[in-house]
């Protein structure tokens, strides 16, 4: 009996861990079909306009979509771009993940044969770093119940560079050197004019 008992809860907490516990990303289906105007290995800036594509693959079975509510695009880390940063690491627990931090558009899910679009204008919030494109499918509850994504399951191809502008200018660069150099001059100027004033005031 109490051994019946303890199976029954353990299977119910594993039900409810399941149901609960955050979604896990190998558990999605690759469903979506996702196209991003940039080109492999094309940089991009701040202001810059991205034109994501988004639909169904059409080569799956009807109904697959039946559960699909809405719908978001998101701009994500490419491998590269997470290297010893933790804070845009990777977790297969989505509640946990950190790959994809940019929400380009959400849309209510629209099932249909026709591609949807919308363009995007890089915002300037958006690190200097290596991306790629994911959409996520959620059903009614909000969960994500399927995805797709501009790049391999790898995350290796179709990846493109956005450069932050708040970088410094080179013109910038150019003028600090020179008030640099100009402080040094200045500075050994005062020195000398004070051991001058010393040795006057010496023989005086
Ligand atoms: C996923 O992360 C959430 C939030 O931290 C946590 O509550 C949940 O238990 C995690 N799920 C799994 C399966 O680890
Ligand atoms: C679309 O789905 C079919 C059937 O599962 C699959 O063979 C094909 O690779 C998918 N296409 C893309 C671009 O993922
Ligand atoms: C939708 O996009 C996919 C992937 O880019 C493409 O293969 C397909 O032809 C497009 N469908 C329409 C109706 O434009």
């Amino acid at each position: 009996m109490a051994s019946r008992i303890l199976v029954a809860s353990i299977l119910v907490f594993s039900l409810l861990e399941t149901c609960y516990g955050g979604v896990q990303f190998s558990t999605l289906k690759r469903t979506l079909l996702i196209n991003a105007s940039p080109k492999p290995g094309e940089l991009l800036k701040a202001g810059d306009m991205v034109t994501v594509t988004w639909g169904l693959n059409q080569s799956l079975p009807a109904g697959i979509d039946d559960e699909y509510k809405n719908l978001k695009v998101k701009l994500c880390y490419a491998p590269i771009s997470q290297k010893d940063r933790a804070w845009r690491k990777t977790v297969n627990n989505l509640s946990k993940d950190k790959t994809c931090q940019f929400t380009i558009v959400t849309r209510p899910y629209k099932a249909s044969k026709e591609n949807q679009s919308f363009k995007w204008a890089i915002e300037r919030d958006v690190p200097t770093a290596t991306y790629f494109v994911r959409a996520y499918a959620y059903n009614s509850a909000g969960e994500e119940v399927a995805f797709g994504q501009t790049t391999d399951s790898k995350k290796t191809t179709y990846l493109f560079d956005i450069q932050a502008i708040t970088g410094r200018h080179p013109s910038l660069d150019i003028a600090s050197v020179c008030f640099s150099a100009f402080s040094v001059v200045s500075l050994f100027g005062f020195f000398f004019m004070e051991k001058r004033k010393a040795k006057i005031s010496q023989k005086n």
